[in-house]
């Protein structure tokens, strides 16, 4: 959340902050800001709302400079008013701050402030560390040295000075940072997206870090003096970041998801294309035979991903798995040691609770793993063992490739271990000829008639609520389907086990009310169209996801979005499909912001 961006090069610096800002929108579009140095004043821009309001901003009051700092902000502390925009400056102007994170002991350090006679000019907390900032003497580098250890929480901060105009100071604790380094400029953002068409050679600051970065240099230190950290060179293509003719980014996305999926199969399959071979990732293999259990940690979509994992581990595996909130599991003293796996599920590998539950599991002694879509990420570089999801860089707020990619990972883990533990048998064999086959299915289902999806968006669009059924590895993609509907779309809709409906949502049920059922081939389908029969004896209109010619699911459905048959375990990969371009459409036809749904941020940074 927040996105925050730093330039100091040859080139005039509000382009290069403005791009990098839109790249960054992703994770917070309350209010932007940015500030430029000029020879003797910072000079600054803010403004409430969307990004596109500081580029208006910035188009009729044009600032001349080629170093300075940027913001597009998810509101924690005050509300999203031009005051609160960052960058947020000291008392006597000398110094900018723009910052991603929350400060604890945000209260304390005001009422300091207030005791001293200063004058705060906002409800945030990032404008304390300006002020500071401002309040220390020395250059921007012995400022932060000095304020660093008096700021609690987690924070990621860009700061400039009136007295060193070339100069750009950038310093972490929890949420990311990255320095790209350029051709004769150097920049600092939050995310390499914001970057990454510029340079694909970057530093990753780790917590404690601070980064002096000047237009020819970089120089790192902590609290202790120079650190060394490592140049890597990425390989993302930026190309795959524009929306490719597509309408939003969600859409592309979600269309994206066969090559997706193929990629990330394909990256963990043997040379022959007969066995899974996780043997690249640095599993050491005396400490996974000692595994006893599993705890596959997540928040929003990745949870989801995690309860059809715990279905696929249990089922393949008989590794008793457990899933939790990061945000549950942190504070609820789970019982891990040494002989659970754990892992951290995280398309971005920032989410804040997800990285907090992951770091308490290493400490207790856990073998810790991730499964994340970002290389380089924070959970890529806490876990011992990374598996990088080959879904490329998401942007729709709605996370949907990188879902069905994490279904994949995980499918590809629970059948690495099962190997590995002797277990492997003909159903491997079978679920790896199948793993091949999903982009065609996939592709299958994205297939949908539109006549039928203009049905169904009609029906769940002119609702206010709807409830998604779906049983066994089925049922997270009921809660998925609904979660996307919610996101984007600002509509009720719940997700319930079939079987448990009748205690208690069967009472929601009248005439008309829409039932979206995932209803695909499963051992368990029977006992869905049991609960479907209930649904309809209340007069309720069922859309079922099923095969296109599925009787038994005709019977009982009023419409059905299709999709082929796979393998009852790969099922929930191909079943969410039509759940995503439902939600979409809803959202669309609602005229709504599909890619930046109100109050949501992709990258949930704070806890
Ligand atoms: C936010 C996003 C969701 C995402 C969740 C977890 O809430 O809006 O789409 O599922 O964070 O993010 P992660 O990057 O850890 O998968």
């Amino acid at each position: 959340m927040c996105g925050i961006i730093g330039y100091v090069g040859e080139h005039q610096a509000v382009p290069v902050i403005l791009d990098g800002l839109r790249r960054l929108e992703y994770r917070g579009y309350d209010s932007a800001g940015m500030a430029v140095m000029a020879s003797d004043r910072i000079q600054i821009l803010r403004a409430a709302g969307k990004l596109a309001n500081l580029e208006e901003l910035a188009f009729d009051q044009p600032l001349r400079g080629s170093v300075g700092v940027g913001h597009t902000r998810w509101a924690t502390h005050g509300a999203p008013t031009e005051a609160n925009a960052h960058p947020q400056v000291d008392a006597s102007g000398h110094v900018a701050v723009v910052h991603n994170g929350i400060l604890e002991n945000y209260s304390q350090l005001r009422q300091e402030f207030r005791e001293s006679g200063v004058a705060l000019s906002s409800d945030t907390d990032t404008e304390l560390i300006a002020q500071l900032l401002g309040r220390e003497s020395g250059t921007l580098e012995e400022r932060v040295l000095e304020v660093f250890p008096r700021l609690v929480g987690q924070f990621a901060v860009v700061a400039v000075t009136r007295d060193e105009p070339d100069t750009v100071v950038a310093f972490r604790q929890g949420p990311p940072l990255v320095v790209g380094l350029g051709d004769d400029e150097n920049i600092v953002a939050s995310d390499v997206v914001a970057l990454l068409h510029r340079t694909k050679r970057v530093i990753y600051l780790e917590n404690g870090d601070i980064a002096v970065v000047h237009r020819d240099s970089v120089r790192i230190t902590d609290l202790n003096g120079q650190v060394d950290r490592m140049v890597e060179t990425l390989d993302w293509d930026p190309g795959r970041m524009d929306k490719s003719g597509y309408r939003h980014y969600m859409l592309k996305e979600i269309h994206e998801q066969p090559d997706a999926i193929r990629n990330t199969v394909r990256a963990y399959l043997s040379s022959d294309r007969t066995t899974v071979n996780l043997d690249g990732l640095g599993f050491d293999p005396e400490r996974l035979a000692e595994v006893k259990r599993v705890h596959l940690v997540a928040c929003g979509t990745s949870w989801h991903a995690c309860l059809v994992g715990k279905f696929l581990l249990e089922h393949l595996t008989a590794l008793p798995t457990e899933v939790d909130y990061g945000s549950e599991y942190r504070y609820r003293e789970p019982l891990v040691g040494e002989d659970v796996l754990v892992v951290g599920v995280t398309q971005s590998g920032e989410t804040a609770d997800t990285l907090a539950a992951m770091e308490l599991a290493k400490e207790q002694g856990a073998l810790l793993g991730t499964i994340c879509n970002v290389r380089g990420s924070s959970s890529w570089r806490l876990a011992e063992v990374s598996m990088l999801t080959q879904a490329g860089p998401e942007i729709g707020v709605a996370s949907t490739k990188a879902f069905t990619t994490q279904l994949v990972a995980l499918m590809l883990l629970a059948l690495a271990l099962r190997r590995s533990r002797g277990l492997a048998d003909d159903l491997d064999r079978e679920l790896i000829h199948q793993l091949q086959r999903l982009p065609l299915a996939v592709e299958q289902a994205l297939e949908g008639e539109e006549q039928i999806y203009d049905h169904a968006t009609e029906l769940l669009s002119e609702a206010t609520d709807s409830l998604y059924l779906g049983r066994g590895c089925l049922y997270p993609i009921a809660l998925e389907g609904a979660l996307k509907l919610k996101e984007i779309s600002y509509l009720h809709a719940e997700g319930y086990p079939a079987g448990e409906m009748k205690h208690g949502p069967i009472a929601l049920l009248t005439d008309g009310f829409p039932v979206v059922a995932v209803a695909p081939a499963t051992p368990t389908r029977e006992k869905l169209i049991g609960n479907l029969m209930e649904v309809r004896a209340r007069g309720a209109t069922v859309i079922a996801v099923a095969e296109k010619h599925a009787q038994d699911v005709s019977q009982v459905a009023d419409l059905i979005l299709p999709i082929p048959e796979v393998h009852h375990l790969l099922q929930p990969i191909v079943a969410v499909v039509p759940l995503q371009l439902l939600a979409y459409r809803v959202a669309v036809e609602l005229g709504l912001d599909v890619d930046q749904p109100r109050n949501l941020a992709k990258s949930v940074t704070v806890e």
